[in-house]
This record gives structure tokens, C-alpha cells and sequence, in this order.
């Protein structure tokens, strides 16, 4: 009734930001992204009969509030599949420093999801593992399958699931993330996802969506670097710029973001390629191609305000381990 899974975050390349149904946390549209090295969550699951509730721990520390909700309503979802009425025990620990503004719920859920259903003694596919972590955190699913993903939106739980591209060795790309605040973000994706129809701009993003999604697939699969991160750097802008025109406004960018960001034009009209995404915070992903990494890296980190960079190379997805 034990078990411990490890599982990457990830970074999208194809946004999520807003839900069809917020309660199971299905999108209005599929997303893409990359699961990433640098950044893992471990996590132990053990129900026992000795327990009156769930517990979870995080980095050694008691977590309780919605923290401790979203775990138990995806341990609740187990024990529905498993027809078993035990509690469990939760210990978690990040790979990354906690509090360095990356943490990340997806590799958080997706760890959980796969450690707890074989505790529970439920052999589910990869494709049922995606729906479990989704029911924690949207993100989540994406860290379930390896490498390259594209999380499918569908219409229920069973439906809005997700599958491999490409396996993590397809393409050698880099995410160096650059850290820029090492703060908690201070909206919640769970509150900015409920924002995001209040911008007058939504419409027009979800309108556009699906087609995006086969350009950005075309372009990995034409290995057209420049391509891909022309898309992937509009798409981002695109969701921030959702955040920013939505009632109340979010803006997540510090005056160091938008250094980088400039920067990156600068190092392109000189022939480097590389481009930006960025997550419900102010930290920039810059994703270049491998070669790249280290030029990339010393000019990152010559920037005034940057205070460190983390590398994340595609990585398989979450897994149990002994
Ligand atoms: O999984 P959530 O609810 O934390 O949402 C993640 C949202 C973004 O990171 C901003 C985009 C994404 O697709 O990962």
C-alpha cells in the first residue's frame, strides 16, 4: 500500500490559461509542451488504516488549506477506482529550491498521480494517469507522458487526456530558466485561469487556437527551430496579454523580464536564436538549441537582475521508483 513516483515539470510551448469546466479542469483547447530535467518532485504515497484523514507533507513541512485539498481530491479519486476507504500518507520534496519561484504543481500531481495509484494497487495506463493528475492541477497531465506532449482538451474526464509526440532524444532543446524572482507568484494560476474570459482579447485567442497548435506541431516536426520559437514566443505574449486585460489586471512581469525579453531581439538580429516563454509568473523560459546553451547562459546571466539560471533539457515523464 506504499509507493514513491517521480515526475518533471514542464514547460508549454502551447499555453493552457482558462477552463471549459473548471471543477474536472478541462481546457478549451489542446496544449503542447516539453517535460524538463531540471526541475522534479518525488513523491511517496502510503494508505494505511491508521490514519483519520490524509496528511501531507512538502519539503518536510505540514501542509494544510487548499494545498491539502487539491491532494486529498486526487486520492479520493483513487480510492473511488480502488474501492478502498483508507487515508494516506503524503510526503513530497522538489528537486529545486522551494520559494525560487518555479515550483510547479505540475510535477507535484503528476508524482502524485502515478504514486498513488500503484499504492493503491491499480495498474492504469498513461493515458488514465494524465486524467488522475489533471483532477490536481491542469498542467499536471502534461508531466505524465515522456518528452514532447500534447495535451488532448476533449469533453470529460476520460476524454481530456495526454500522449507523447515526440520521445524526449527527438529534438535537443533547451529551456535555461532564468530566474528573475524567486517569490511566490502573487495570483494563483487556479484564480487567473477563472479570469481569463473577463478579457475582451479571449474570444479572439480561443479563435485562433486550434490552428496554432498545427502550426507549432508542423514546425517540430520540420525541426524548424526558428519557426517553433517564433510560435512559441507569440503564444506566450498572447496568454500575458490575456492576463494583463483581465478584470481585475495581472501582470506578472518585473522591469528584469522585460530586460531579458529585449535582450533576446538584440541577441537575434546578431544571428542567436533564441526566444521566451513565459508561465503565471515573472521568471522567463528561454529555449534554445543545444549548441547554443552555454553562449546563451553567460549572456543571461550578465544581465542586471538576473539571479541565476536552471537548465531543463527534455526529460521522460513521471515514473515510479523503487
Ligand atoms: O496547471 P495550472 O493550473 O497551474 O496552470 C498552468 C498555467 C500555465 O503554466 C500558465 C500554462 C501552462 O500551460 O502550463
Amino acid at each position: 500500500m506504499k509507493a514513491t513516483a517521480e515526475a518533471p515539470a514542464n514547460i508549454a510551448f502551447i499555453k493552457y490559461w482558462g477552463n471549459a469546466d473548471a471543477n474536472l479542469r478541462i481546457p478549451y483547447h489542446n496544449t503542447i509542451s516539453m517535460n524538463i530535467s531540471g526541475a522534479t518532485t518525488t513523491t511517496t504515497v502510503e494508505f494505511t488504516s491508521s490514519l483519520s484523514a490524509d496528511e501531507v507533507f512538502l519539503g518536510g513541512n505540514k501542509i494544510d488549506g487548499a494545498g491539502a485539498e487539491r491532494v486529498s481530491a486526487v486520492l479520493s479519486h483513487i480510492r473511488k477506482m480502488s474501492g478502498s476507504k483508507q487515508y494516506a500518507r503524503v510526503t513530497s520534496s522538489n528537486s529545486f529550491p522551494t520559494g525560487a519561484g518555479i515550483a510547479s504543481s505540475a510535477s507535484g500531481f503528476a508524482a502524485l498521480a502515478v504514486a498513488a495509484a500503484s499504492a493503491a494497487g491499480l495498474s492504469l495506463t498513461e493515458k488514465e494517469l494524465s486524467t488522475v493528475a489533471r483532477l490536481g492541477s491542469g498542467s499536471a497531465t502534461r508531466s505524465v507522458p515522456d518528452g514532447f506532449v500534447e495535451w488532448v482538451a476533449g469533453n470529460s474526464h476520460e476524454t481530456s487526456a495526454a500522449h507523447t509526440l515526440y520521445a524526449p532524444e527527438y529534438w535537443d532543446i533547451v529551456d535555461v530558466i532564468t530566474v528573475v524572482d524567486a517569490s511566490e507568484k502573487k495570483v494563483s494560476s487556479t484564480l487567473g485561469h477563472s479570469l481569463a474570459q473577463t478579457s475582451m482579447l479571449y474570444k479572439g485567442r480561443l479563435a485562433s487556437m486550434n490552428q496554432k497548435v498545427e502550426e507549432l506541431k508542423r514546425a517540430m516536426t520540420d525541426k524548424d527551430f526558428a519557426r517553433f520559437g517564433e510560435i512559441v514566443e507569440e503564444e506566450s505574449f498572447n496568454m500575458h496579454a490575456i492576463m494583463m486585460t483581465s478584470q481585475p489586471s495581472v501582470l506578472y512581469w518585473t522591469p528584469v523580464t522585460v530586460r531579458v525579453l529585449q535582450a533576446l531581439r538584440v541577441w537575434r538580429e546578431e544571428g542567436l536564436l533564441a526566444y521566451a516563454t513565459l508561465d503565471a509568473g515573472a521568471n522567463v523560459h528561454v529555449l534554445v538549441q543545444g549548441a547554443d546553451v552555454a553562449e546563451v547562459e553567460k549572456r543571461l546571466k550578465s544581465l542586471e537582475g538576473v539571479k541565476k539560471t536552471i537548465l531543463g533539457r527534455p526529460t521522460r515523464g513521471a515514473h515510479l521508483v523503487k
